[in-house]
């Protein structure tokens, strides 16, 4: 019986809420086997900031490395929308994901049957939605340099930020993008700007040599990321995985999670490279959505995502497909019921708080398993 290491970070907003609903799936687990999970919690983000005066903390970056996966809440709010740039709070994770090298972000965007109506486009272009948004998460121009605001002394001010992509970085971001189509429906759509960015320029030609070179099997096209948007919204299910950059990939991971009813169901993996000796790799697991401080604290969140970026943990680091595939199941299952969080209720449905639905995915659960 394996044991594996969490370190969950809860972080700000609706962070502890969901994160309460993990650590009920994971108790789970722990009774009932196969494997067994350790966990231990760390502040990240403004929480850390009033602790100690940083987004995150050098211990809890050595923890995060030793863990065997990072289950990681969320970050910010209004509360510290004044602090320094350098230590507010989305640094944390930025360096988290930095630090680690946690370069491919897997976010997949499944339209459960029962939530086809809560989606704000119709039913027909949701219904049985199944794609990847392949985010690029360690380069790009959230962390290209320089990343300034001069003064220029004459009452104006300039704000520099770099777009900056080595062509290793693109080959590392494809060759995931490639492997991940080729167990999907073998077909990945890159998405750039190269017709006004030099960084689309070599995106382009990247993708593309190492299809030519390793991936000739898998059906590649290009569409400017523009046009991508209008297409994720116009009729998503012509995609299966998406990869882009950074920036690109942030937006258009929100757009996708609209697809599938709510930002509130859109789970998500940050990997890096396996190492050759121990054959593990980084990870982190997160849900897209953020922080909500509107709603934080009145125990209305959905922890949908959250849960699911935990079966997302299992699947990823842990290889228990098997456990992975229950929750999935019981999350759907729990849909099925007619159970909503306020994000994603519509008419006929009973709205229920984050702590319900979590209990109620975590009955499923009980009762899928037994069947089993
Ligand atoms: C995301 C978030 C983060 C990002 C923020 C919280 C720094 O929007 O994970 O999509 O911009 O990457
Ligand atoms: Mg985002």
């Amino acid at each position: 019986m394996a044991t594996h290491r969490l370190l969950l970070i809860p972080g700000d907003g609706i962070g502890p809420e969901v994160m309460a609903e993990v650590k009920k799936v994971v108790a789970f687990f722990n009774e009932r086997g196969p494997d067994r999970f350790e966990s231990e919690e760390a502040l990240v983000g403004g929480c850390c900031y009033d602790a100690h005066g940083v987004a995150v903390t050098d211990e809890t970056v050595a923890k995060a490395k030793a863990a065997d996966a990072v289950i990681f809440g969320s970050v910010g709010g209004p509360k510290w929308d004044g602090v320094p740039f350098d230590v507010r709070p989305e640094a944390g994770l930025l360096r988290l994901r930095k630090d680690l090298s946690l370069f491919a972000n897997i976010r997949p965007a499944v339209c459960y049957p029962a939530l086809a109506e809560s989606s704000s486009l119709k039913r027909e272009v949701v219904e049985g939605l199944d794609i990847v948004i392949l985010r690029e998460l360690t380069g790009g121009v959230y962390f290209g340099e320089p990343k300034t605001i001069t003064d220029l002394g004459n009452g104006q001010k300039r704000a520099v930020d770099t777009q900056v992509y080595d062509t290793y970085e693109i080959e590392r971001i494809a060759r995931v993008g490639f492997e991940l189509a080729k167990k999907r429906r073998n077909k990945l759509t890159s998405m750039e700007k190269r017709n006004v960015m030099k960084t689309g320029v070599l995106w382009h030609e990247v993708v593309n040599q190492v299809h030519e070179r390793e991936f000739k099997d898998v059906k590649l096209e290009h569409v400017l990321a523009d046009a991508g948007g209008m297409q994720l919204v116009r009729w998503p299910k012509q995609f299966d995985v998406i990869v882009c950059d950074n920036l690109f990939g942030d937006m258009l991971s929100d757009i996708a999670a609209m697809l599938t009813g709510s930002l509130g169901m859109l789970p998500s993996a940050s990997l890096g490279e396996v190492d050759a000796k121990s054959k593990k790799r980084r990870a982190l697991y997160e849900p897209v959505h953020g922080s909500a401080p509107d709603i934080a604290g009145k125990g209305a969140a959905n922890p949908i995502a959250m849960i699911a970026s935990f079966a997302m943990a299992l699947r990823y680091s842990f290889a228990l497909l098997d456990e992975a595939d229950l929750i999935d199941q019981a999350i759907a299952a729990a849909l099925a019921k007619g159970l909503r969080t306020a994000d994603i209720k519509s008419e006929g449905t009973t709205v229920v708080g984050t702590a319900q639905m979590g209990d109620a995915i975590v009955a499923e659960m009980r009762t899928l398993a037994s069947v089993q």
